[in-house]
């Protein structure tokens, strides 16, 4: 087992997005990453295209790789994980991104003492711009949770939590993309309300959402309400859109959603 190599079970939308990310943005040498997926097509492409290994069974990667990311779907975890069992080495460590698996289950179904780290990913980790949270489990290192670490910058922002947090972390952070896709998708079709053609107000406020996401992270101790209120000025027109805003249950509305992804995160984990 070579402590660089980096395997990755599962090649698809998310697993792909980590191997390129792995290769194209954190610059890991193609040659020691380790690709395997039951459909042939996709590791053939994929390592086609980064030249990295496909492998050509589980045996290979397992028996290569020191540091094993995980990428299948919730579903597919226990069999994958039951039939590489008896192939883990000492030291290797184990990074699944399934969602809703938790770190127990996963130590379960290897041998005793195995390093398993969670994560929960978001899609737009597919452009490097993503949020991923992150849970080690107790036999698990603080230099082996940092390379991973290391490893996953390729696909946006790490942010340590505790495990009890994930469910709230699939709320927040994996759902979250939907609910700005909702805000957009709204925005447009007011912009179409008050007289735009549907694809000039659709550049208008993607770039408004950028700019404006822009403006928080250059500013990262500032709040967003004092953001807000410098471009809410007295009986202006701001005051009067967030007037409606309120008066709808605006902010209640996001609050009660980000709560409901929540628990139904926490109602699918408990099967
Ligand atoms: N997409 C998201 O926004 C998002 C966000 C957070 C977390 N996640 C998590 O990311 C994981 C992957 O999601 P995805 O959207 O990338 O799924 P996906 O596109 O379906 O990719 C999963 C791949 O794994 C393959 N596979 C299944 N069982 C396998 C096995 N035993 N050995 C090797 N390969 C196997 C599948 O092959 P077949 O198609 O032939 O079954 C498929 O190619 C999921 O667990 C999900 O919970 C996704």
């Amino acid at each position: 087992m070579n402590s660089e190599k980096i395997g990755l079970i599962g090649c698809g939308a998310m697993g792909s997005a980590l191997a390129k990310g792995i290769v194209k943005r954190v610059g890991i040498d193609p040659a020691l990453v380790y690709l395997y997926d039951l459909n042939r097509d996709r590791v053939e492409e994929l390592a086609l295209e980064l030249n990295a290994v496909g492998a050509d069974n589980l045996e290979e990667l397992i028996t290569q790789c020191r540091q094993v990311f995980i990428a299948v779907k919730p579903q597919d975890i226990e069999s994958l994980l039951y039939s590489i069992k008896d192939l883990v080495h000492k030291g290797q460590i184990f990074a699944s991104i399934a969602a809703g698996i938790t770190i127990s289950f996963i130590e379960s179904c290897l041998p005793p003492s195995s390093k398993v780290i969670r994560l929960m990913p978001n899609t737009p980790c597919l452009l490097g711009e993503g949020s991923i949270a992150i849970s080690a489990g107790d036999n698990v290192t603080p230099e082996e949770r940092e390379h991973i670490e290391k490893l996953l910058k390729s696909m946006g922002l790490t942010i340590r939590i505790p495990e009890y947090l994930m469910d709230a972390a699939t709320g927040l952070s994996g759902t979250g993309p939907a609910y700005v896709f909702l805000f957009i998708e709204t925005m447009i079709d007011a912009g179409v309300a008050v007289g735009f053609r549907r694809d000039v107000a659709s550049e208008m406020v993607v770039q408004n959402v950028i700019g404006s996401a822009r403006m928080l992270q250059e500013n990262n101790k500032q709040p967003p309400a004092e953001l807000r209120n410098s471009v809410t000025s007295p009986a202006g027109t701001t005051t009067a859109a967030m007037h409606v805003l309120e008066e709808s249950g605006f902010r209640s509305c996001l609050l009660k959603s980000v709560i409901a992804a929540t628990n139904q995160a926490e109602k699918l984990r408990r099967g």
